[in-house]
């Protein structure tokens, strides 16, 4: 009988503290119900006393939720455990995490507290919460650099309070994997009452170590898993689910242990989270990076034909990435698209379907074959857009070897259409410069950057800027085959993606 690993996903709380990943209610829950599908064993949907836009993204994946745990982080404190319990509530299967640092430098410089004050103000949390929920989740932050003695009384005094789960964090990513294993045995071996729980791990990626350091844990007998997708997370992120399920996926003997994800949905989720945080995956990221599984060398493609398993330990279909492309073009119909959007995994409403439909004719008219990687982009660049302020109406350039790029916009706000015309250097630039002079947008662009979605001329052009304004920082993402039209895109989206944050100032990381 091979043990479970559980899944903690915390892709909507730690994964959004990934700097301008910022993710509004829609689109957190659009995430959520593709998490439950993956079959994560706990969604940790936010943090909800950082603000109201947190609050509520959590109540709305707590009442849509139902086979996973939905999980809200608080702080040791009355007020957070209060706000936490509020917006989780609803929830099918709710829980609370809590959370307080174990470290000694930690505990002297940010906290200010003792040991013996940091211990009884986790059990009065942990005991607080006990007011509310059996399922209690207790993180000591910091705790990869506590001292061992000191952490596993701290859990044994929340065990004792009613934590079922204790977690043991890397919060700055710098353990390495051997120590690591070392303190998940040493914890596992000296707190009296861990065999009641179950202890977790939770690693960050700082020397990008955090799958090899979760693996050491599990090694060591740690159960639970915290990951995000894709690894985003704080800084240089967290575990990422995809390497941690496939290597237990692809390793058995070497840890006959199992997870309940599917792991055909992996590269549907994983391409969903990057579209809509905005950040895109390296083409060599493990798993699910655009060259995880191309083969270029001539004697790799040689014996992959002679027989896959000379160079492929995985096999693509495994994660969900099929050879079988999309095979629709201009005279598919609405019927034939729907049924390959919930072959893909999404379950859209007529009037999301409609929409789609409307952009796929448009796409088909341009591009001949259109691909699973355009229907994605369709679905999650135009249908999830839910809540923007500003829409692109209309775009028209003028631009050559000889004459100046002008560019007319015309933008939706507030259902009323408003048209500038601009120039500039080249015709992204005039598009910019009328873009920015119909939205007075003080922001500064940080970075542009564009890239393929697939190969071939006629592919889809995909845009990503990062913006600034004051302290808020937002990505915005664009696709279409006019690359033009693909930037205007993308800065439209960023600069609603602004307006987001400026109504939900507070972010998470401020407040950790
Ligand atoms: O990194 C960390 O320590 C955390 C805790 C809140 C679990 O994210
Ligand atoms: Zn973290």
């Amino acid at each position: 009988m091979k043990e479970k690993i559980y899944i903690f996903d915390t892709t909507l709380r730690d994964g959004e503290q990934s700097p301008g990943a910022s993710m509004n209610t829609a689109e957190k829950l659009r995430i959520a119900t593709h998490l439950e599908k993956l079959g994560v064993d706990a969604i940790e949907a936010g943090f909800p006393a950082a603000s109201e836009g947190d609050f509520e993204a959590v109540s709305e994946i707590a009442r849509k939720i139902v086979n996973s745990e939905v999980v809200a982080l608080a702080r040791a404190s009355v007020h957070d455990i209060d706000r936490a319990w509020n917006a989780v509530c609803h929830a099918k299967r709710p829980k609370i995490h809590t959370f307080l640092a174990t470290s000694d430098i930690h505990m002297e410089y940010k906290l200010q507290m003792s040991r013996e004050e940091v211990i009884k103000t986790a059990v009065e949390a942990v005991t607080y919460a006990g007011n509310f929920t059996e399922n209690i989740e207790f993180s000591a932050e910091d705790g990869s650099r506590s001292d061992p003695d000191f952490l596993c009384k701290v859990f044994e005094a929340v065990i004792n309070a009613g934590a079922k789960v204790v977690n043991l964090p890397d919060t700055v990513g710098y353990a390495v994997p051997h120590e690591f294993g070392k303190l998940v045995e040493y914890v596992m071996k000296n707190t009296p009452n861990i065999g009641k729980v179950r202890l977790s791990v939770h690693c960050h990626n700082d020397l990008g170590l955090a799958t090899a350091n979760t693996l050491a844990a599990i090694h060591a007998g740690a159960r639970q898993a915290e990951v995000t997708i894709n690894g985003i997370g704080e800084r240089a992120g967290n575990t990422s689910l995809e390497e941690l399920v496939m290597t237990l996926n692809t390793r058995p003997n070497y840890l006959p242990v199992t997870t309940g994800i599917e792991t055909s949905r992996i590269y549907r989720v994983s391409r969903l989270v990057s579209m809509i945080t905005g950040i895109m995956i390296q083409p060599n990221k493990a798993i699910v990076g655009a060259n995880a599984f191309a083969h270029e060398a001539g004697i790799h493609q040689d014996g992959l034909l002679k027989n896959p398993m000379t160079y492929e330990i995985m096999k693509p279909e495994t994660i969900g990435l099929t050879s079988s492309r999309m095979v629709m073009g201009k005279h598919s119909g609405k019927h034939a698209l729907r049924k390959h959007l919930k072959n893909m995994g999404y379950d859209l409403s007529d009037e999301e379907v409609r929409q789609v439909f409307e952009k796929f004719k448009a796409l088909s008219d341009k591009k001949k074959v259109v691909l699973d990687e355009d229907i994605e982009a369709l679905v999650n660049e135009r249908v999830l857009r839910t809540e923007d302020v500003y829409g692109l109406k209309y775009l028209h350039v003028s631009c050559g070897t000889t004459v100046m790029p002008v560019a007319t916009v015309v933008l939706l706000a507030n259902d009323q259409e408003y048209r500038c015309t601009g120039s500039g250097n080249g015709p992204i630039d005039a598009a910019f410069n009328a873009i920015a002079e119909l939205t007075k947008t003080k922001s500064a662009l940080l970075r542009f950057s564009v890239s393929a979605l697939t190969g071939g001329t006629d592919a889809q052009g995909e845009v990503t800027v990062r913006l600034k304004e004051d302290d808020l920082i937002a990505l915005g993402r664009g696709a279409d085959p006019d690359i033009i039209t693909a930037s205007a895109l993308a800065y439209v989206n960023g600069l609603n993606r602004l307006e987001y944050l400026k109504q939900n100032p507070s972010r998470i990381s401020e407040s950790l």
